[in-house]
């Protein structure tokens, strides 16, 4: 986003705002690249495909569209401070949206798994952290009755400012494609996203925004061991890699499952192995940079391209959802390339050479 361009919520002022009201809160999120992905595509066989980065979101993390919004709302209606549970993103987005606000956060987080970025992110802008020993699902649990007792505006995404705000990136994708793709893919934990998303295509084509009216399948991707929606029943003690999307029992459950039937989608699992190999691959046919969840839709529609089930003429969108850098433990290094060896000429060179005759 340019300094001249305006905030994320006046833009699409029209679709989300009330009547005067005003969002003195923007760290200028939103605007995010829609990246014409032709290396990728050509390895997994779709010609038009696309990479919506939002990674490069304020905080590194998509959930900025919607806590601008649930902020901006929780200040103006006084709360005297904002609370939630989060594998990691939303706890870095309120964090600093609380912070440019002057409100306090408390964020409970699953202890020993939130991404080292994302924890880093928290800490920094001065939220209130709380460790509990389990999971996404038990610390959002806690957070409801935290809510109802009034103690704190919740701002998880059961926060209906939450998905409205996170709309906008459906808006942003029609804007700059001139219509909605064939379909879009995207990552599933609490399923907030894959709602939003879904509610944010109709919207602009019920707004006639959208020139001929299109909306896309919604093609979202749990990981294996984390696959509520797939198997039909919550998961007790979910586990994957992709730690942003270790979610056993998803609050937007029936929305997701809305967002597949209505738009002929699907929701499908992908191994742990298939999202670290897809992860590798934006990055070295891309040089962008996601963090493992975010390689889930990209994973499965690699997966359904190999097995035909994606036509390779079909315009296909894959959301990064959250930056590299959020999770640097989960890139493995170069067998011996983070070992030191004498800062000499022939020495480096021999290294160097090392490395051309293994490629
Ligand atoms: N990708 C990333 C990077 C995420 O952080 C999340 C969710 C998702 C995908 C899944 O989106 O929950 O709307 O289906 N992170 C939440 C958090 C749970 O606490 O940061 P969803």
């Amino acid at each position: 986003m340019t300094a001249a361009s305006p905030p994320l919520l006046e833009r699409y002022r029209d679709l989300i705002a009330g009547e005067g009201e005003s969002f003195p809160i923007s760290l200028g999120e939103g605007g995010t690249p829609l990246i014409r992905a032709r290396r990728l595509g050509g390895e997994i066989g779709i010609e038009h495909l696309y990479l919506k980065f939002e990674g490069a979101n304020p905080t590194g993390s998509f959930k900025d569209r919607g806590m601008v919004l649930a902020v901006n709302r929780a200040l103006g209606a006084g709360a005297l401070a904002v609370v939630c549970a989060s594998t990691g993103n939303t706890s870095a987005s309120a964090a600093a949206y609380a912070a440019a606000a002057g409100l306090p956060c408390h964020v409970i987080l699953p202890a020993g798994k939130v991404a080292r970025g994302k924890l880093a992110q928290a800490l920094a802008a001065g939220a209130r952290l709380i460790m509990v020993d389990g999971n996404f699902d038990a610390a959002l649990t806690a957070v409801r009755r935290l809510g109802e007792e009034g103690l704190a505006v919740v701002v998880n995404s059961i926060n209906p400012d939450r998905l409205t705000g996170q709309q906008t990136a459906a808006f942003e994708i029609v804007d700059a494609l001139g219509t909605a793709p064939d379909a879009l893919a995207l990552p599933v934990g609490n399923a907030g996203n894959i709602t939003a998303y879904w509610r944010g295509f109709r919207a602009y084509a019920d707004a006639g925004r959208t020139p001929d009216g299109k909306l896309p399948r919604m093609l979202g991707f749990q990981a294996e061991g984390a696959a509520p929606i797939v198997r039909g029943e919550p998961i007790e003690a979910p586990e994957t890699v992709a730690t942003a999307i270790r979610i056993g029992n998803p609050a937007s459950w029936q929305w997701a499952v809305e967002a597949r039937d209505q738009s002929g989608g699907l929701i499908e699992a992908v191994s742990d192995e298939e999202i670290l190999d897809a992860q590798r691959l934006i990055v070295r046919l891309e040089g962008v940079f996601c963090e493992p969840a975010s390689a889930a839709g990209v994973a499965g529609v690699r997966r359904l391209a190999a097995e035909r089930r994606i036509g390779p003429g079909e315009t296909v969108v894959c959301v990064l959802t959250g930056h590299g850098l959020k999770d640097p433990d989960a890139v493995q290094a170069e067998e011996g390339s983070l070992t030191p060896i004498p800062p000499d000429l022939g020495a480096i060179r021999d290294a160097m050479q090392l490395y051309v005759r293994r490629e």
